[in-house]
């Protein structure tokens, strides 16, 4: 690959989050502001494979900061993870003159765009995904409209729980993590919260508080379970037969990957849209661009894979003393 820029492909790849738009736009109109050509990539890495693309420019990405889901189309693919797959989707780079690519999504999507870079793609990765699990980044776009969603979601539980004295169970999204669970549960006021990362003893860590509230009178309780805990109808199940209390089982489920990214998404992803096509015409390559401690920066792609991310314990200890 040549020193000089004149050509960037933007790809987002793996769950879509909301914000992707919007770090697509930035993408692109930060091209256009250096006078360099962007181009879509459609459908993440299979796209490149199959040279599936779209010329983009300032005005074709008009209005996506306020839209969810992407544009260009998401995938999973397993073809792109076979040594043959990344070869072809280098040369595929090569031959449609993509001199560097800037690839949005989670840890699956940086481990594709280090094999990349590997044969001499220069890649820069953007953290998006609901579940806030990327141990490289304390933010990943899409999670505060998720949380919220979320929150909204259980607000208007609320109100029904309440008319009918009821419990209700609500299982959040996050694939492995509680990072989402904890942040909804406090915002809501849960009585308890049930993450992967904590153990839990059911009777004593949420049966005997909900029997303590009604002791106090509390009407109706709000228990949240983190989608990698699993069993939600079964914990539900045992919470109405130990407490004599109607229980109700909500799955959120991919409601909370949609609808219009937050004010806090929309900026951080244009921040990071922005600073990804900066450090791409600074000569940066093989990075991922973080939010760490108050500041966007960049770190390399292969040591932001070997961070791990663990459960912020003041967090989960809030929300403990919070739900009594
Ligand atoms: O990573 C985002 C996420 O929504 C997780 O919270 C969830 O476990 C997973 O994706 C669901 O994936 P799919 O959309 O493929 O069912």
């Amino acid at each position: 690959m040549g020193e000089k820029i004149h050509r960037i492909g933007v790809l987002t790849s793996g769950g879509d989050a909301p914000g992707m738009n919007a770090v697509i736009r930035a993408v692109v109109r930060t091209c256009a502001a250096n006078n360099v050509r962007a181009v879509g990539v459609k459908n993440g890495y299979s796209g490149l494979i199959h040279s599936d693309v779209v010329e983009m420019d300032a005005r074709s990405v008009n209005g996506l900061a306020a839209r969810g889901g992407t544009v260009l189309y998401t995938a999973r693919c397993h073809e792109f993870f076979q040594p043959e797959g990344v070869q072809r989707a280098a040369e595929a780079c090569r031959y449609m003159g993509i001199d560097a690519l800037v690839c949005i999504g989670g840890d699956g999507t940086f481990r594709g765009a280090l094999e990349l870079s590997r044969l001499g793609v220069p890649v820069i990765g953007v953290p998006a995904t609901i579940d806030n699990d990327i141990g490289c980044s304390h933010y990943t776009i899409g999670f505060d409209t998720a949380a919220n969603t979320a929150i909204s979601a259980i607000d208007k539980l609320n109100d029904t729980m309440q008319s009918h004295q009821r419990t209700s169970v609500v299982e959040v999204m996050g694939r492995h993590a509680g990072h989402l669970a904890v942040y909804v549960g406090i915002a809501v006021g849960a009585t308890a919260i049930l993450i992967p990362e904590k153990e839990f003893d059911l009777d004593k860590d949420v049966i005997e508080k909900i029997r303590a509230g009604r002791y106090r009178n509390k009407t109706h309780h709000i228990v949240i379970v983190a989608e990698g805990v699993g069993h939600t109808q079964e914990i539900a199940d045992k919470i109405e037969k130990e407490t004599g209390i109607d229980t109700r089982v909500t799955i959120i489920g991919h409601i909370q990957r949609g609808g219009s990214p937050s004010g806090r998404d929309r900026v951080m992803a244009t921040r990071m849209g922005h600073t990804a096509v900066e450090r791409i015409l600074a000569g940066g390559h093989d990075e991922v661009v973080v939010y760490r401690d108050s500041h966007i920066c960049t770190i390399g792609i292969e040591e932001a894979l070997t961070m791990k991310k663990s459960l912020d314990g003041y967090m989960y200890r809030v929300a403990q003393e919070i739900s009594i």
